[in-house]
C-alpha cells in the first residue's frame, strides 16, 4: 500500500519535471561565422529531445543560449556585455538559464564561470553532443557546467542521428570543422582545434534528409572546407567527390561551398567547374594580402602567382565565374607599397561581395604582439578599399539591370508582398512574384538595383539572355 502510494507520487513528480520541463523556451543569439549558424540550428534540434521550444522573443526564454565568436575585436567583452543586458531584462524576472557557447566559451572556458556568476554553463563548439546532459544535469544539482573538450567525431555522431529541423530552402551542411593552418593572425585552430572531416556517407546522407525536408541549396561550410579529406578502404573522398555525389540529387537545385584556401584549391575541384550543373559560379577564396611579404609574413603559405594560377584556371573554365575574397587591412608590417599591391589585385580580379577588417590582435596568436600599424593609416586604407570593393558591387549590379537573372526564391519578404531570392552569384533579389515560386528557380528582369541588391519583374515567358 504504502510502495504503490510512494509510485504513484514519484510518477506524478517526474511528469510534472517533465512538464516543467516540457514548457520551456529557449533563445539562441548567434554571432560569427555561418558555421555558428549551423551549429544554433542544430543545437535547435537538440535540446527539443527534452522539451525545449525555440522562442524568437528573448524576454519569454527560460534558456538563453549566447553561440559567440572570437575572431575580432574585443570578443570576450561584448560577451560580458550582453549578459549585463540580460541581467537588466530579467531583472524582475525568474533568471532564465545563461550558456555560453561557441568560440569565446571554448577560449576563455572556466574562466567566465568565474568572472560571471550569472553564467550556468559553458559549452565549447565541440561539445554540443553533450549539451543535453548538460542542462539537465544543471537543472537537476544547479551545479555550473564547463564543456570545452575536443571530441568531433562523437559530436557529428550524434548530430547525424538527430533530424534537421530546417523549414527553409537554402541550408548550411557542415563537412569539415577546425582547422591545421595557423595563420599567424587567426584564433580558429585554438577555437575549433584540428582539421577533421566528416564520414563521406554521413554527410550524403545528411543531404538527403535536408532535401526531402524541401531545400533546394545547400551550402557546404567548413573552416577550410575545401581540405576536406575523409579516407575510407584505401579511398579518399575529397570535396570534389562530394559535390558529384550531389549532382545526382535531382531535386536540389544549387551547391555553394565556403570557405576555401587557395592552398587546397586542387585540379579535382578546379575540374568540377567543367562538368557540375548545380555548382554555383562564384568562388569565395579569401587572399587577405594583394603582398607577397605580407602573406608570408601571415603564414598564409601561397603567393599571389598562385592566387592568379587559380583564378585564370576558373575564368578559362567559365567566365562567367566571380571571385569574392576577405581581406585584413594593417596586418603589421603592411607599408604603402604593400596596401598598393592589394589595391593592384582587387582591381584586376574585379572581387565581388568581399569582406574587409582591420586587423585585430588576437590572444594566443602569433601576431597578437607584433607592433601594430598606425591606427589612423589602417583605418584611411579601410575606407579607400571598402570604397572600390563597393564601388564594384554597385557596377556590377547596375549591368544587371534590363537582364534577365535565374532566382533561387527564398521566401517572402516582411512586407508580406514581395518574393526575396538570390541570384547565382549569391546577390539578393526582390521582385513581385507568386508563393508557388518559392524553392524554384525563376527568371527576374532586374528594372533597378543598388549596392546590395537587385530589384524586378517575374519574366514568365522569356527570350532574352540569362545573364
Ligand atoms: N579559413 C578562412 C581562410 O583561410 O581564408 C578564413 C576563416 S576566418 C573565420 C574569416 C576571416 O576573418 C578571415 O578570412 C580573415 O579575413 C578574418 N580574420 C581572421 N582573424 C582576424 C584578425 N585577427 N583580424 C582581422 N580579421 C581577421
Ligand atoms: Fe584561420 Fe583560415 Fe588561416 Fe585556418 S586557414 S588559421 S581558419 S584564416
Ligand atoms: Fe568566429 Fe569561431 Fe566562426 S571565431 S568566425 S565563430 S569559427
Amino acid at each position: 500500500m504504502v510502495i504503490s502510494w510512494l509510485i504513484i507520487n514519484w510518477n506524478c513528480m517526474e511528469l510534472k519535471k517533465n512538464l516543467r520541463l516540457m514548457l520551456k523556451k529557449i533563445f539562441i543569439k548567434t554571432f560569427g561565422c555561418q558555421m555558428n549558424e549551423y551549429d544554433s540550428n542544430r543545437i535547435f534540434d537538440t535540446v527539443k529531445k527534452i522539451g525545449f521550444e525555440k522562442t524568437d522573443k528573448y524576454e519569454d526564454a527560460n534558456c538563453y543560449l549566447l553561440n559567440t565568436c572570437h575572431i575580432r575585436d574585443k570578443a570576450k567583452e561584448k560577451v560580458y556585455h550582453e549578459i549585463g543586458r540580460v541581467k537588466k531584462i530579467f531583472r524582475f524576472k525568474k533568471k532564465p538559464i545563461i550558456i555560453v557557447a561557441g568560440c569565446v566559451a571554448q577560449a576563455e572556458n572556466q574562466e567566465m564561470l568565474k568572472r560571471e556568476p550569472y553564467i550556468d554553463i559553458v559549452i565549447g563548439p565541440q561539445s554540443y553532443h553533450k549539451i543535453n546532459g548538460t542542462i539537465l544535469n544543471y537543472l537537476n544539482d544547479k551545479k555550473k557546467e564547463e564543456e570545452t573538450e575536443f571530441d568531433t567525431i562523437s559530436k557529428f555522431n550524434y548530430l547525424s542521428k538527430i533530424k534537421n529541423k530546417v523549414s527553409k530552402v537554402s541550408s548550411f551542411l557542415t563537412i569539415q570543422e577546425g582547422c591545421d593552418k595557423f595563420c599567424h593572425f587567426c584564433v580558429v585552430p585554438y577555437t575549433r582545434g584540428p582539421e577533421y572531416s566528416r564520414p563521406f556517407k554521413q554527410i550524403i546522407n545528411e543531404a538527403k534528409e535536408l532535401i526531402e525536408s524541401g531545400i533546394r541549396e545547400i551550402i557546404l561550410l567548413g573552416q577550410n572546407v575545401n581540405a576536406y579529406s575523409y579516407k575510407e578502404e584505401g579511398k579518399e573522398f575529397r570535396l570534389s567527390d562530394l559535390l558529384l555525389e550531389l549532382e545526382n540529387f535531382s531535386q536540389l537545385k544549387r551547391v555553394r561551398y565556403t570557405t576555401s584556401h587557395p592552398k587546397d584549391m586542387t585540379e579535382d575541384l578546379i575540374n568540377i567547374y567543367k562538368s557540375s550543373n548545380k555548382l554555383m559560379p562564384l568562388v569565395h577564396l579569401p587572399v587577405q594580402s594583394g603582398s607577397n611579404k605580407i602573406l608570408k609574413l601571415m603564414n598564409r603559405n601561397h603567393t599571389i602567382d598562385d592566387y592568379l594560377k587559380i583564378y585564370d584556371k576558373l575564368k578559362s573554365i567559365n567566365p562567367n565565374i566571380q571571385f569574392s575574397s576577405d581581406f585584413i587591412i594593417g596586418y603589421p608590417g603592411e607599408n604603402d607599397n604593400d596596401f598598393k599591391n592589394t589595391m593592384e589585385l582587387i582591381k584586376k580580379i574585379n572581387f565581388t561581395n568581399s569582406y574587409s577588417f582591420i586587423f585585430s590582435p588576437r590572444p594566443g596568436t602569433v601576431a597578437a604582439d607584433l607592433d601594430l600599424v598606425d591606427e589612423n593609416k589602417s583605418k584611411q586604407r579601410l575606407k579607400i578599399i571598402q570604397k572600390e570593393l563597393f564601388e564594384n558591387q554597385i557596377q556590377k549590379n547596375k549591368s544587371l539591370e534590363n537582364k534577365i537573372v535565374n532566382v533561387l526564391v527564398e521566401n517572402r519578404m516582411k512586407d508580406g508582398v514581395k518574393l526575396f531570392g538570390r541570384t547565382e552569384h549569391m546577390t539578393s533579389v526582390i521582385f513581385d512574384g507568386d508563393l508557388e515560386n518559392i524553392g524554384t528557380v525563376v527568371q527576374v528582369e532586374v528594372t533597378s538595383s543598388n549596392q546590395n541588391s537587385l530589384f524586378g519583374e517575374l519574366k514568365k515567358d522569356y527570350k532574352q539572355k540569362v545573364a
